[in-house]
């Protein structure tokens, strides 16, 4: 039997050098034991973030104003037209490729399937996703109503895609002759008080 008394000084160096190894290896076997419950838990949490949806209260928006909000990565207009916006949408439906809706490639749920394309409870509140349906760019309003450069001489208001040139009216519903050839969607949404929206939740509505 060994006496730890009777050891010389390497061999008390040694034992030394030895427990620190020990001692070194056991806290990597920890680290790499919790590593992959991390690692494991991180793709999860960003994509809830990431699909999480996004409130607003557009209380703030006077009429006629619009914001955007970012989900999922995309921007998600917020327009609160006017109700010569809302006249507008009727006038210019003989220049629409899809007025109603009613092509399977145009995306928006139930309740936003009508003219106005928005709930009926708010009519007026466009919430949309800003992205063109053509190759994915980010068309940019075009919120006066009257002769427009891009949006041409009987323009109600709408949304002009600068990568090709396709045009959308205020309920983001697509020109004929232009490259895209669907409306843009709109995300599910759903109120949570008389000024709040949840936009990516609707409560099974859709
Ligand atoms: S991406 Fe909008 S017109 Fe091509």
């Amino acid at each position: 039997m060994s006496d730890h008394n009777n050891q010389s000084p390497d061999d008390k160096a040694r034992r030394r050098f030895l427990t620190g190894v020990t001692v070194g290896i056991g806290a990597l076997g920890a680290i790499a034991g919790v590593s992959p419950f991390l690692m494991s838990m991180a793709p999860s949490e960003r994509a809830k973030n990431a699909g999480a949806p996004v409130s607003y209260d557009f209380s703030r928006l006077e009429p006629g104003q619009m914001v955007k909000v970012e989900w999922r990565g995309k921007p998600v207009v917020l327009l609160n037209r006017t109700p010569e916006m809302m006249e507008g949408l009727k006038k210019i439906e003989p220049d629409l490729a899809d007025p109603q809706s009613e092509d399977t490639k145009s995306k928006q749920p139930v309740y936003a399937k009508n003219p106005m394309r928005s709930d009926e409870s708010k009519p007026e509140l466009l919430v949309m996703e800003s992205v063109c349906t053509h190759l994915g760019c980010s068309p940019v309003e075009k919120l006066a109503i009257g002769p427009d450069e891009q949006m041409g001489e009987n323009s109600q208001g709408g949304f002009f895609c600068p990568c090709h040139g396709s045009k959308f009216d205020l309920a983001g519903r697509v020109y004929k002759n232009v490259p895209a050839t669907s409306n843009m969607s709109v995300p599910p949404y759903t109120f949570t008080s008389d000024t709040v929206i949840l936009i990516g939740e609707d409560a099974g509505r859709s």
